[in-house]
């Protein structure tokens, strides 16, 4: 294993003193599945619940989900199944623990999300309608609105927490760092609000606890399924109070994203796992079924089996991308079962119910993250994380399809269990004396780059070293502006260096981490985690 290196990165972000200050006793961070579900079942039971997100309330992931979500729901199904299927996917990097709390209580939680309002499609005798998605072997997913489930179960809780006037919620609002109290614990967060009347600009909240609920950090890649506010902000503002962050360095790849074109960068249209759950398949550019013969379960094996597939393919041939074919689900089926990607299609002049789909994969989902015990505690007092934004251990190297907003919904619950009974007295913030700095916004594209050709989907010990290399010259770059952006790309930056030593340090494939020098599982040296932490005043970052 090589030695793990120390990089210098902002152990706090530059940032104008705070002008305006406030008080609640939980902040929420993030306004997804699982940030507003901490926040509907936290109010009542701890004074003020204030839930902050960086644009409107819809604009995060969830919004985004297609597929739907995975519980142990139809007839025959049972969380023993389910959990065999999570941790098959995970490649032997799974807490097995975790994956039980996710199965057991996923049903009960699923349930909840129904009586609370959201409309999930049923069958024509009124049952449930559940799918399947690749490593699946049964038909386990809910969804909505054909494959618009994660804006339904977004509807449904924008619902309730309107509602709800006793949540309060900040919208447009970043944030920048968390404040620390003498005994190492919360004791508030600085907040980047725009246009929010007296709270604009820079402010700080004072709170007993923090429940980040940021998302992930999809935009570290040049393409990606994610939300343009996926910019890593949660677990770079996490590292920097000290909390641990494991598992980096395995980021999923959807296989299955619709190519653009060689200059398409950002959040790309995807293409459900759905779809080929509903019989679709793979081929490429001479029309040969591409997954057969690679998997038992073929085109819906795993997803990074699928995007390996794809992947190598797309090398042999030369070719950007390889096809979807689902012409044989014809018209009716796809305006019924796939409206949303449907319109995409179209809207990109291709016609699924004629044409061929072009698809890559593209960066989809971060399996790791803030590392969290089984109820979404950090190791900082006061700091729990959920959704995206947390490595609770269930996912381990390669996420089950539709395993996330269940995770994001159970965790969220199981936080606001415990959280009640261990709230901290409100208490100062310590005087800050670490470091600060920031680089330019206008490194961002090369960043992704960079990420993107280097440390994507395919790693090898030297790309992985150019990309470190590109980057630590990036960091070298002073901005000359302090806003969002440089912000932004200050946390992008963070979390692409200890994304890319940890890729480094991982020297064997497994689930979504792929090298093509290491081609080999090896579970005599492997078999742990690597986690990235702050040292020495929060200025240095090692892997451990
Ligand atoms: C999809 O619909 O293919 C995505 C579902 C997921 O990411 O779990």
């Amino acid at each position: 294993m090589p030695t793990a290196p120390v990089r210098r990165v902002p152990g706090r972000l530059l940032a104008p003193a705070p002008g305006w200050t406030t008080t609640a006793d939980v902040v929420v961070v993030g306004s997804g599945i699982a940030g507003l579900t901490a926040a509907l079942r936290l109010r009542g039971q701890v004074g003020k619940v204030l839930v902050v997100t960086k644009d409107v309330l819809a604009a995060g992931s969830t919004q985004w989900a297609q597929g739907g979500i995975a519980a142990a729901l139809g007839p025959g199904d049972t969380p023993q199944e389910h959990l065999d299927d999570t941790l098959v996917a995970g490649a032997g990097a799974c807490d097995r623990a975790a994956v039980e709390v996710l199965v057991t209580e996923g049903p009960d939680a699923v349930r909840e999300l129904i009586a609370l309002g959201t409309n999930f499609d049923h069958d024509p005798d009124g049952e449930l309608s559940l799918t399947r998605e690749g490593g699946h072997h049964r038909d386990r997913i809910a969804h909505a609105g054909g494959d618009a489930t994660g804006a339904e179960i977004q509807r449904a809780l924008i619902a309730a927490i309107e509602q709800a006037p006793e949540i309060e919620v900040i919208q447009h609002a970043l944030a920048v760092d968390l404040l620390l109290a003498d005994d190492g614990g919360i004791a508030g967060l600085t907040l980047h609000v725009m246009g929010e009347g007296q709270r604009d600009g820079v402010g700080a909240v004072l709170c007993r606890a923090v429940v980040l609920a940021s998302g992930g950090l999809g935009q570290v890649f040049a393409q990606t399924t994610n939300p343009a506010v996926s910019t890593g902000d949660g677990m770079a503002v996490a590292l920097r109070a000290g909390a641990v962050l494991r598992d980096l360095e395995f980021v999923q790849f959807h296989p299955t994203v619709m190519y653009l074109g060689p200059d398409s960068r950002g959040q790309q249209p995807l293409i459900s796992e759905a779809v080929r759950g509903e019989n679709a398949f793979l081929v490429d550019w001479d029309g040969d079924r591409l997954m057969q013969g690679v998997h038992e379960l073929a085109d819906l094996a795993p997803r990074d089996v699928v995007a390996k597939a794809i992947t190598r393919r797309m090398g042999e041939s030369g070719r950007p991308h390889v096809w979807l074919d689902a012409r044989a689900f014809g018209p009716e089926k796809w305006e019924r079962r796939f409206p949303t990607i449907l319109a995409t299609c179209r809207r990109h002049g291709v016609d699924p119910v004629t044409d061929l789909i072009p698809v890559a994969p593209a960066c989809h989902y971060a399996s790791g993250g803030v590392r969290t015990d089984l109820w979404g505690r950090s190791n900082v007092p006061g700091l729990y994380a959920t959704g995206e934004v947390a490595c609770s251990g269930v996912h381990g190297a390669n996420r089950l399809a539709s395993n996330s907003l269940l995770e994001g919904l159970v965790f969220s619950r199981r936080i606001a269990t415990v959280l009640p009974g261990e709230l901290r007295p409100l208490l100062p913030p310590a005087r800050d004396t670490r470091t600060a700095g920031l680089v330019p916004s206008d490194v961002r594209r090369d960043l992704q780059e960079a990420m993107t050709g280097l440390a994507g989907v395919l790693r090898s010990a030297e790309g992985l070293a150019d990309a470190v290399g590109h980057l630590d010259k990036l960091a070298g770059v002073a901005a000359d502006a302090v806003d969002q952006e440089s912000w932004e790309t200050t946390n992008l930056l963070t979390i692409s260096l200890a994304l890319a030593d940890a890729a480094a340090l991982r020297e064997e494939t497994r689930g979504s981490h792929w090298r093509e020098d290491f081609p080999d599982r090896d579970d005599t040296h492997f078999s742990g985690h690597i986690d990235v932490v702050m040292h020495d005043g929060a200025t240095a970052m090692e892997l451990a």
